[in-house]
């Protein structure tokens, strides 16, 4: 039995309040593998875990976390040895199993993934669940044609976020003229967003349907969009002929209206991402892909800034208010 320190939130009429605390390791059990974590990440998921009515956690009290980075101390499945460098992303950590804001965590073999070569656990962590979106997001769109070079920009929504800043960054380092779309118009945002590789800033607001239209002058070559909502139609309507969208959230509302036009007219895609039961091949490809040419320049300079867990509730708070800039990492 080891003694390790968590974040626990704790469920208290209406409200949920979440402090650090000192707990202690169960039996391992069959086919789980204990980690030893060094570093965890925030993300607005991790956000809803602690909100009344956030719908993604079931019983309090939790250990909240979707992401985790660290080093096997033991093991009861054959495909781990003690001492592996490892990452776990989604599934049911930190939703309906205790999550990465622990100093240990207990972990199904079948969750976990190989650190792959040329990443650290802190790198995995900068990118955690919002950069495995954003690289989904790019894998899929390149499944769907998308290719650097000729076929016009790519706009990336909600570009100051986790999802969107990783987004920017990769796609600019692949080739891709980007176009950021972001409610943030101060001086510090938009120097972000210029120096993950943006080439053109746009405010919301600059993408709006005109009334009484469903379509318009064709722009994108595809679309990465973490924010969702009623801006999701307008995005449709000028994606170009056989472009895609890739639609991983919903900060702007889980509604959205939609037409038929850019369906049956430009052949437009929409591809829904989900980075939390993506099945293990894909997953790995993925994070190959992260550790090699989506890598963004500076990863960890560029988009992370680091935390700690007595610090952690601000910053769940923050990224609720929608005031995320990048990607903050949890250092255990
Ligand atoms: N499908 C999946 O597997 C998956 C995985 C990860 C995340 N997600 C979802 O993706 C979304 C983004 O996650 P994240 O971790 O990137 O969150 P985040 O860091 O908070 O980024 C979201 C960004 O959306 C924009 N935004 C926030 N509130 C908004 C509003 N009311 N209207 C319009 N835009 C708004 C903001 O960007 P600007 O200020 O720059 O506009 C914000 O920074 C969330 O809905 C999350 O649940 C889904």
């Amino acid at each position: 039995m080891e003694r390790y320190r968590a974040l626990v939130a704790r469920a208290d009429g209406e409200e949920i309040a979440s402090s650090v605390e000192e707990l202690e390791t169960a039996p391992l059990q069959e086919g789980y593998v204990r980690i030893r974590v060094a570093y965890s990440s925030v993300n607005f998921k991790d956000a809803l875990a602690v909100t009344p009515r956030g719908n993604v956690v079931k019983q309090y009290p939790h250990v909240p976390g979707i992401d985790l980075a660290g080093s096997v101390t033991a093991t009861r499945d054959a495909r781990f040895r003690e001492g592996d460098t490892v990452l776990v992303t989604g599934f049911g950590l930190g939703v309906s199993a205790p999550g990465g804001y622990a100093e240990i965590a207990q972990v199904p073999a079948d969750w976990v993934v190989p650190l792959p070569g040329g990443m650290t656990a802190r790198e995995a962590m900068a990118y955690g669940t919002a950069g495995f979106t954003a690289a989904l997001s790019v894998l899929r769109l390149e499944e769907a044609g998308l290719a650097p070079g000729g076929q016009g920009p790519v706009l990336v929504t909600g570009a100051t976020g986790g999802v969107g800043s990783v987004a920017v960054s990769m796609l600019a380092g692949l080739g891709y003229e980007v176009a950021a779309s972001s409610r943030k118009a101060d001086a510090e945002a938009q120097a972000l967003l210029r120096r993950l590789g943006a080439s053109e800033l746009l405010a919301p607001d600059a993408l709006r349907m005109p009334e009484g239209k469903a379509i318009v002058r064709e722009r994108w070559a595809g679309v990465v969009d973490p924010v969702g909502g009623v801006a999701l139609r307008d995005v449709l309507g000028s994606v170009r002929y056989g472009g895609g969208v890739a639609l991983s959230g919903f900060t702007g509302g889980a509604d959205f209206a939609a037409n038929v036009y850019p369906f049956i007219l430009r052949g437009v895609k929409l591809l829904g991402i989900d980075s939390v039961l993506c099945p293990m091949p894909e997953r790995l490809r993925a994070w190959e892909r992260m550790a090699g040419d989506l890598k963004p320049a500076g990863l960890l300079d560029a988009i992370a800034s680091e935390t700690t867990l007595e610090a952690l509730p601000e910053a769940l708070r923050a990224i609720l208010r929608g005031e995320m800039r990048g990607r903050v990492v949890v250092a255990l």
